[in-house]
């Protein structure tokens, strides 16, 4: 395919070369939720029972991808120009959001080339951003996008407060922030629904999740 001069090429180890060294399938099962919710409790449980099988994972996550891929233009700022954290530097609005899930959305579809089961624990609070990493996904092989909905309601995530955001939020100290002062779109036909105030563990929902993915191959 040729776009704007930019060919792209087919590499002589294919996917599945990879997936077969690696006896699994790749794929990207992401997790969306409110901040609190436990999609990266949950995320990082179901890693460690992956990893205990023997299989090759890679956990992203919100807080961490924001140090680097997709850091806020103030970290930015102190190893570039100004012009370069503004332009690149990513927060909260619903425009740095999209661009943070594309960017996201693009490295876990690698990762799953590779061959990774790749987990994704991000707010992705707008369902268009999600969809578009969907289709995307999807367009390489279908079943290889597993959205995952932690559904636990605002008072409980606000009850928790592990990061003491919420209060922030409430106080006005922080803008945009999901469930308070910006939207959350639930996702209308997730793969799997949890409910995150049932009183399971995180490792009881992750084992569900496992399940899953077991009986998808
Ligand atoms: S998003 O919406 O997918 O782009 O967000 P994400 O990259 O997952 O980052 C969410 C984490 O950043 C912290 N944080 C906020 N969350 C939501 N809204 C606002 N305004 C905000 N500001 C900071 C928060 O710790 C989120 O982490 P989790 O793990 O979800 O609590």
């Amino acid at each position: 395919m040729v776009k704007n001069d930019i060919v792209w090429h087919d590499h002589t180890v294919t996917r599945s070369d990879r997936e077969q060294r690696l006896s699994q399938r790749g794929v990207v099962v992401w997790f969306t939720g409110l901040s609190g919710c436990g999609k990266s409790t949950i995320a990082n449980e179901l890693d460690r029972q992956l990893n205990q099988l023997g299989r090759a994972t890679m956990l992203l996550d919100g807080d961490n991808i924001r140090h680097g891929l997709c850091a806020p233009p103030e970290r930015l700022a102190e190893e570039h120009s100004q012009e370069f954290a503004a332009r690149f530097g990513l927060g909260f609005g619903e425009t740095d959001r999209e661009e943070n899930i594309r960017r996201i959305g693009s490295l876990a579809g690698l990762m799953a080339s590779a061959g990774l089961i790749t987990l994704t624990a991000f707010v992705s609070p707008y369902r268009q951003d999600r969809d578009r990493v969907r289709k995307m996904i999807q367009a390489n092989r279908a079943g290889d996008f597993i959205e995952v909905f932690v559904d636990t309601p605002l008072a409980i995530c606000e009850s928790r407060d592990p990061k003491g955001l919420y209060k922030k939020a409430r106080a006005g100290l922080i803008k945009n922030f999901t469930g308070i002062s910006d939207p959350y779109e639930a996702p209308l036909a997730p793969e799997i629904h949890l409910d995150g105030g049932d009183g399971r563990s995180p490792a009881q929902q992750a084992t569900e999740v496992l399940e899953t993915l077991r009986k998808q191959g």
